[in-house]
């Protein structure tokens, strides 16, 4: 069946009245301050793109039952998910394997109140997600860093320091962030081998976080980390979503993939106390929009990355070319692009109020993802370019009158 290619990630959409937390001046003014309700928002990782036409009839066949009880997922789900699994990644996933959760956050907050003890420490790869460190700190565990490190221009992990935390006693989980927000690695299997063996070796389980792992820049390749071995396999968890990748996250669904049955029964079980997710049960619009875009999205989704490349490639010529200086990291993956600003010599406050107060612009600060993301800023350029060109340029201006 032919798919009709209605697509046009140029055309901007108003998201006004809809809830978005990206666009909804009630959160901008919370999150950055009064006085920035209408900043123009390159920050919340969500798309400024429409989700695929597929994924919207599928809900609405589904919307004029008006029944809308308690839902079992069907087999689809689980052979949707498998089938993309094969053909995208290579990776054979059993059914055996697949548990639900509502959202990779609510799971990552799981697994640490499953599989740890208050006290104990979470080792995270920082620069990272903030929600990780978040979740850790707010259930009453400890974060413990391993800092990435820049060498010869790019994000690299550090192993010395991995091996000496991990083999502190109180450590008993890894959050894997594969491929890695901020700063737009895609680890190769080398990177990952010698993470999961030093993980393996003092008995650290890894929760690899994978929800970014459909975006892909060309040239590179995405490891699932459980298809390395099967040892891997047995000592992880590992999450993904069609949330990123085809503009999904307001349905909140997600699956954990977990070969190791014991681990599986453990997770199932904590699921049924907290009466979320697990096994067959998910949210009814996020399995049925997941079931669709996983079968019939795959075009869209390739049209996509090469939209998001030439987004790239237009942030980083500019950027670079246009404030010297400033080095916007090579995006392997994910649609979140990493730029230092330090070698401007502005402390990282004045960086910050550089780009909301004099550009008007909203993006994640480095330093939310941890100290060593000071003098750095996030930005999403999963929007329409038309977009993306008003804040490069705003951003690009606000610098200038400083330099
Ligand atoms: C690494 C990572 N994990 C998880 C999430 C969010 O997951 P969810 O919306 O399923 O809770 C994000 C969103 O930006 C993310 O970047």
């Amino acid at each position: 069946m032919g798919l009709e290619r209605d697509w046009n990630f140029d055309e901007i959409i108003d998201r006004s009245n809809t809830g978005s937390m990206k666009w909804e001046p009630g959160v901008l003014k919370v999150k950055f301050g009064e006085g920035r309700e209408n900043l123009l928002p390159l920050w919340v990782a969500d798309m400024d793109f429409l989700s695929p036409t597929v994924v919207r009839k599928a809900m609405e066949e589904r919307l004029a039952h008006q029944i809308y009880g308690y839902t079992m997922m069907d087999e689809g789900y689980n052979e949707a998910l498998i089938s993309w699994y094969q053909r995208r990644h290579q990776w054979e996933i059993k059914k055996d394997w697949i548990l639900t959760s509502p959202g990779v956050v609510p799971a990552t907050n799981y697994l640490v109140q499953r599989f740890t003890s208050p006290g104990d420490k979470v080792l995270i790869q920082t620069p990272v997600y903030y929600p990780f460190a978040q979740g850790i700190v707010s259930n009453g565990r400890q974060v413990l860093e391993n800092p990435l490190k820049i060498s010869k221009g790019r994000y690299q992990m550090d192993f010395d320091d991995l091996a000496t935390k991990a083999a502190d006693p109180r450590v008993k989980l890894a959050i894997l962030c594969s491929p890695h927000n901020p700063v737009g690695r895609v680890w190769t299997q080398k990177e990952l081998e010698q993470f999961g063996k030093i993980c393996l070796e003092n008995n650290v389980l890894v929760f690899a976080d994978e929800i970014h792992c459909d975006l892909i820049m060309p040239g590179f390749k995405h490891i699932c980390f459980q298809d390395i071995c099967d040892e891997f396999a047995q000592h992880s968890i590992t999450a993904n979503s069609a949330s990123k990748t085809f503009n999904l996250a307001g349905l909140q669904q997600s699956s954990l993939i977990i070969p190791n049955a014991r681990l599986r029964n453990e997770v199932s079980h904590f699921f049924e106390n907290l009466g979320v997710g697990g096994r067959g049960s998910g949210t009814l619009f996020g399995a049925i929009a997941t079931t669709a875009a996983y079968n019939g999205a795959e075009p869209w989704l390739d049209d996509l990355i090469v939209y998001l490349q030439e987004n790239f490639v237009y942030l980083k010529t500019s950027l670079e070319e246009q404030l010297p200086g400033v080095k916007v990291f090579d995006l392997e993956g994910t649609y979140l692009a990493w730029a230092d600003f330090r070698s401007l010599g502005l402390p990282p406050t004045k960086i910050v109020q550089i780009i909301e107060d004099e550009a008007g612009v909203a993006l994640d600060h480095g330093n939310w993802f941890g100290k060593n993301g000071a003098g750095f800023e996030r930005f999403n350029i999963a929007c329409p370019r038309g977009i993306l060109k008003k804040a490069v340029e705003s951003v690009v201006a606000g610098f200038k009158k400083f330099l």
